[in-house]
């Protein structure tokens, strides 16, 4: 085994030390694992954590540990859990939050930063998303500025912060304000003034998530002529595809969301484009990424202003009308519990279309379902849930009605540039994946890991769906079969 890092990748980050943000997020958390099992001469990962409802970081972090996604690592070499150092933080705060004591022992001794923490709603109001994505970032920065022996540093930005090109290169691209006066903004103005100016930014972005995350882009790319930076640009994250194990997952956000209301029939109609590509990338595979670009950075010579950039997309781009149609195939095959009706989820880039069905089809069917439930004595839940629905779907609907093509020829070389004897564990070349197998995995991660449903039970929820969907096709279908007629726009997936 050679312990030349430019040679090996495990040797290049023997005896680093990485200052992590976004540990407690669902990238952060693979990320964690793999950098363990993969790489276990690291010498330390530093954590950065905040308290949260409640729990102190070491809580939080003892939780974490106990995830199903550590499961290996726990059985096989506990100990090595000791690399993992939390420090209490918050990104939004000025200097980060840091204590004096541990801002200096960060300056001392980290060598590699993978900046990951981010708000992600998209909804946030500017002065948040400011804070959290952009200042945060120059704050990250200034204090990469003081490491001593600082090798490389990775922002983890998306695939979606230069949705006004429709062709996005792994490129640096203007940026659509000046991020120095956008915090001054952030931090001089009051939410309600904030909210006001907010309309007038999003004449350049979507929401306030991608017009952060576009400005924070910009504020590596300022700092890259102080210390070797990356941007690696992942599109949707979906479950794991091998490492640790096929299908982890643990965050329900947009496209998660809507997978697991279609796999239960909540949601008959989604706001979005069928030709449009959707698309997806595994969590596994853009850790990968991330390593790969930071070694690479890592063991180039440092040219003050170049900045590496790889977009982490997807290697075999489907539409979401294929993809859903596969789905929909999984879940007949893999059903989740307690389908209300026959998944199967119609798109819509008709906003006033979608906006109509989704009341008819949503929102009265769950009014009357609550009102019973409310009746009965029992919790109504399911005018919430889909006000809730219907919100992540309005949120993915922009990404879901319009198509970006990426360029990967930085990725293509970068992939090749891996050591052969490195490939097994860090390439992340997905091209020959099997989508099927994919997804199928993928749906029994959700139903284990984020829907908690046991999986011996797979018969039982088979049977409650073939008896629903006699049901159904007995005394509704050949109703909703008239009323799809109507709705002429629309195509099935
Ligand atoms: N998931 C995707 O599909 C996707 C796609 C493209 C790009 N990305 C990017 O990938 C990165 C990680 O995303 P993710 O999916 O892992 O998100 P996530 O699950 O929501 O995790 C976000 C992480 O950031 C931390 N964080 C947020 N605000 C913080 C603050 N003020 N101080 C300290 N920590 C803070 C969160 O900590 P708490 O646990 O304390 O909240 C959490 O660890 C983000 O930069 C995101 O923009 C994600």
């Amino acid at each position: 085994m050679t312990t030349d890092p430019a040679k090996s990748i495990p040797a290049f980050y023997a005896g680093q030390s990485i200052l992590l943000t976004g540990a407690t997020g669902f990238l952060g958390k693979v990320f964690i694992e793999k950098v363990l099992r993969s790489c276990p001469d690291i010498r330390e990962i530093f954590l950065l954590m905040r308290p949260k409802k409640g729990f102190t970081i070491k809580e939080r972090l003892k939780e974490i540990l106990n995830l199903p996604l550590y499961e290996r690592l726990r059985e096989e070499r506990f100990s090595i859990f000791e690399k993992l150092i939390p420090i209490s933080g918050n990104v939004s705060e000025k200097e980060l939050g840091l204590s004096d004591a541990d801002r200096q022992m960060l300056i001392e001794r980290v060598t590699i930063i993978i900046h990951g923490a981010a708000s992600v709603r998209f909804n946030d109001s500017l002065k948040h998303a400011i804070l959290s994505n952009t200042r945060a970032t120059r704050d990250i920065c200034i204090l990469a500025q003081s490491m001593k022996n600082l090798k490389a540093l990775v922002y983890v930005s998306t695939a979606f912060t230069h949705v006004n090109n429709p062709f996005i290169e792994e490129k640096m691209y203007p940026p659509i304000a000046d991020w120095r006066k956008m915090i001054d903004v952030a931090e001089s103005l009051d939410e309600h003034t904030l909210n006001i100016f907010t309309a007038k930014c999003l004449d350049y972005a979507p929401n306030t998530y991608i017009f952060s995350k576009n400005l924070a882009e910009s504020v590596i790319q300022d700092y890259s002529f102080s210390f070797p930076c990356a941007i690696v640009r992942p599109s949707m994250v979906y479950p794991s595809m091998e490492e640790p194990f096929p299908g982890w997952v643990d965050n329900i956000y947009g496209p998660i969301g809507l997978t697991i209301g279609g796999g239960k029939g909540i949601i008959r109609v989604a706001y979005g484009n069928k030709d449009v590509i959707e698309d997806i990338v595994p969590v596994d595979i853009v850790i990968n990424a991330i390593l790969v670009v930071s070694w690479k950075i890592g063991v180039t010579t440092f040219s003050a202003g170049s900045i590496f950039v790889s977009n982490c997309t997807s290697q075999k781009p489907m539409t979401y009308q294929s993809i859903g149609l596969i789905c929909f195939v999984v879940v007949d095959e893999v059903p989740l519990e307690g389908n209300v009706w026959i998944p199967s989820v119609t798109f819509i880039d008709n906003f006033t279309l979608f906006y109509l069905l989704t009341m008819l089809l949503h929102i009265l069917p769950a009014t009357l379902i609550d009102m019973i439930l409310n009746f009965s004595g029992r919790r109504p839940i399911l005018v919430r849930l889909q006000r809730n629905l219907y919100v992540a779907n309005r949120a993915v609907g922009y990404f879901a009605c319009n198509d970006w093509k990426f360029s990967n020829t930085n990725s293509l070389a970068l992939i090749s540039s891996i050591p052969p004897d490195n490939r097994d564990l860090f390439s992340f070349d997905y091209s020959d994946f099997n989508i099927k197998e994919y997804l199928t995995n993928c749906v029994i991660g959700v139903k284990k890991f984020l829907l908690h449903e046991d999986m011996n039970r797979l018969d039982a929820a088979r049977a409650h769906k073939k008896s629903m969907q006699e049901f159904l096709t007995c005394h509704f279908l050949p109703l909703m079969s008239r009323f799809n007629m109507v709705a002429t726009s629309t195509q099935e997936s």
